[in-house]
């Protein structure tokens, strides 16, 4: 399975993270009847520099697995993650060390992701102090990524407990941006936020990514966040993806019946399209990872089943001849 959508930095640029049939596989327990879970299937995309791609679905479908993949958190059961040419796959804590000032995450909750024993100053510095930067030269670029993250270097000296939850993410950005990152993976940065506060730091992701030219795989659950930041977006379910490609043909002509049924319930702001917009309810929940239905593992759900769709597990291929994206569905919509 291939994914070859997405732009790329020049005629012969390698793309700067290629995933390639990525597979989690968390063992039953001992003892105990439980089967293992396959929560990440042959996941497959490419990320070219500076480009954010949107990795979408409901809670379950492997989307952190997948992440803490790639900035290897947690190490794959099968498949590659290659890095600006090399397999990081398999590497040691060791020889990965270099490579965690390029590779960053940006956790779901600020508060519980920032040790609440040390100064932000500490937090902050800390990547830097880690690759052997000088204590004081660490701290004065420290006090320069608050000021870009929207704080004030006076904040330094206090500890987590005395921001608010959308000032802790802020600090979470600084402290991942502090070894000059290449790409981020943010998992969920704002679903812990208030409403309010969220439109500030995806604006804030936003500019910084521009800005940098940093690539992203931006992890989140409500389309509409990533339909702000995103270029291409990838749906998942079930630990696969099922759509993959550019962010505006998906979300204008979802080819997927999972991506039509998300997108439909997305409210939309022009008042008369939110009128007349048809939801799609789906029925039940997903099925467990650990006993996925056999074919197309969303047929018990999807409105469009056939028999074939019970037998047979569709594969990830470009729907209409020269479009930007995959489906793996064997009935896509192609209008
Ligand atoms: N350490 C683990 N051991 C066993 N199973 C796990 C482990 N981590 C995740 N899982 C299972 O793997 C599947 C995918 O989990 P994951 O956290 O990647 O999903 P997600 O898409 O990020 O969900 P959410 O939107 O709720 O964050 C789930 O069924 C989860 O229960
Ligand atoms: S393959 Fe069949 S069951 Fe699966 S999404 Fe497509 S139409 Fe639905
Ligand atoms: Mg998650």
């Amino acid at each position: 399975m291939t994914a070859t959508t997405g732009p790329k930095t020049g005629p012969d640029a390698g793309p700067l993270l290629a995933v390639r049939d990525l597979t989690m596989t968390f063992p039953g327990r001992r003892g105990r009847r439980r089967a293992a879970v396959r929560a990440v299937d042959g996941v497959s995309f490419d990320l070219a520099p500076g480009e954010t791609l949107g990795l979408v679905g409901e809670s379950g479908c492997g989307k952190s697995t997948t992440g803490r993949m790639i900035v290897r958190l947690l190490e794959p059961t099968a498949g590659s993650v290659v890095y600006a040419g090399r397999d990081i796959s398999r590497l040691s804590q060791r020889a990965l060390k270099p490579l965690r000032r390029e590779l960053q995450m940006v956790f779901q909750d600020p508060h519980s992701s920032l040790n609440p024993h040390q100064t932000v100053a500490r937090i902050v510095a800390d990547p830097l102090l880690v690759q052997g930067v000088p204590a004081a030269e660490a701290r004065e670029r420290a006090a320069g990524l608050m000021e870009l993250v929207g704080l004030v270097p006076e904040h330094l000296d206090r500890f987590p407990h005395a921001f608010s939850g959308g000032q802790a993410q802020r600090i979470g950005i600084a402290r991942a941006l502090a070894t000059g990152p290449r790409l981020i993976v943010a998992d969920e940065p704002v679903s812990a936020l208030d409403v309010s506060v969220q439109a500030q730091i995806v604006g804030l992701l936003d500019r910084l990514r521009r800005e940098l030219g940093l690539a992203c795989l931006f992890i989140a659950h409500d389309l509409a966040v990533v339909k702000r930041v995103c270029d291409r977006v990838a749906v998942m379910y079930l630990g696969r993806i099922v759509e993959i490609g550019d962010k505006d043909r998906v979300y204008a002509a979802p080819a997927h019946p999972y991506t039509r049924a998300l997108l439909s319930a997305v409210p939309l702001p022009d008042p008369a399209a939110e009128r007349a917009r048809e939801r799609i309810v789906l029925a039940g929940d997903p099925p467990s990872p650990a006993a996925p239905p056999p074919g197309c593992t969303f047929h018990p759900r999807c409105p469009k089943a056939q028999d074939v769709c019970r037998r047979e597990a569709p594969l990830l291929r470009v729907p209409v001849p020269g479009e930007r994206r995959e489906v793996a569905c064997h009935f896509p919509e192609t209008g």
